[in-house]
């Protein structure tokens, strides 16, 4: 398959894109840089340039290809409204493009808010609609396209897609634990991060690109839910830093834009995902990856 990748030069879809190759597809990879493209035709990747605002791009790319998988993301954190309606835009566009073609369109997703009273499933629906919603409601945006023709998947992936290089919230939390001296976490630091190691989720885009049916919402989760305060004290030994809890009140003071997101719990699930596709996560835990040293040095962590 032709396969037409946005974010193709991220964390997560530089390693997609290196499963979809090893699996003897082609890649055309959405880079809005020379420094992107560049990564991208290393690799043996066909570059459309564009930007995530430049809708025109997006489109030609999902009318030219086998199958859609959307990973882009602004990740504007202090102006989610500016990521959101992007997001949005992009989804419509692509669900568009394909609408009748019975191709693949895989996008991202999360797993947060989508149960409040214990671990989130696949059977749980995203309370998410609309454009002011978090994401800009793109996952049911997505699914409104199963039923015309589209072979709609969420990937919903865990708050941490861990591994050496990240850059992403665990990297974020432990430049704030190095900015500020402790290595805290909110409350009682009870609170759970489902977690996935890098590698397992690029084999699981493969395996949903494949195989996942129309409507399939995929959990991309290895771990369930690892406690805040582990996430603290595992940074806090490998950075050489006093861990201690903030209030919860305080979160935001302390973290900044990360403090929300590192104070919410949302354990989750992946059976019904292993079962559906033979997908068993191998890779490191998240504590073993911080004590590798994955957190260790700073990085180009979003802050
Ligand atoms: N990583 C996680 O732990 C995690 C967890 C839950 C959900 N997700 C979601 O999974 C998806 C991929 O995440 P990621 O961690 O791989 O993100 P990432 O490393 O930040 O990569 C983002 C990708 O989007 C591209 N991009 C950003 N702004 C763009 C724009 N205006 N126009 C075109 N391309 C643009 C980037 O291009 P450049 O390389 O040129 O910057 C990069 O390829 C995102 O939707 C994210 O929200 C990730």
């Amino acid at each position: 398959m032709l396969v037409f990748v946005t974010g193709a030069s991220g964390w997560i879809g530089a390693a997609a894109v290196d499963e979809l190759l090893a699996a003897g597809h082609q890649v055309a990879g959405l880079a809005r840089s020379d420094a992107s493209a560049a990564a991208l035709e290393a690799k043996g990747v066909t570059v459309r340039r564009g930007d995530l605002d430049d809708l025109d791009s997006i489109r030609a790319g999902a009318e030219g290809a086998d199958a859609v998988l959307h990973l882009a993301n602004k990740h504007d954190f202090s102006n989610p409204a500016i990521s959101n309606a992007a997001e949005r835009a992009a989804v419509q566009t692509i669900g568009d493009a394909l609408v009748g073609t019975d191709r693949p369109f895989l996008l991202a997703s999360g797993v947060a808010g989508l149960n409040q009273s214990g671990p989130a499933t696949e059977s749980d629906l995203s309370p998410y609609h609309g454009p002011e919603s978090p994401r800009g409601g793109s996952e049911n945006l997505a699914l409104e396209y199963a039923d015309r023709g589209v072979r709609t998947v969420s990937l919903r992936f865990a708050p941490t897609v861990h591994g050496m290089g990240d850059h992403g919230f665990i990297a974020a939390i432990a430049a704030v634990a190095r900015e500020r001296g402790v290595s805290a976490y909110p409350g009682e630091g009870t609170n759970r991060w489902p977690a996935v190691h890098r590698s397992d989720a690029a084999r699981l885009v493969s395996l949903g690109l494949e195989k996942a049916p129309a409507g399939a919402i995929l959990h991309v989760v290895a771990e369930t839910g690892v406690r805040t305060r582990d996430i603290a004290e595992a940074i806090g030994r490998v950075c050489d830093l006093p861990v201690r809890s903030i209030p919860l009140d305080s979160a935001q003071d302390h973290f900044g834009w990360i403090g929300g997101f590192f104070s919410m719990d949302a354990p989750a699930t992946s059976l019904a995902t292993q079962q559906l596709l033979g997908w068993t996560p191998t890779g490191p835990t998240l504590i073993e990856d911080i004590d590798a040293g994955a957190y260790s040095v700073p990085t180009s962590a979003r802050v």
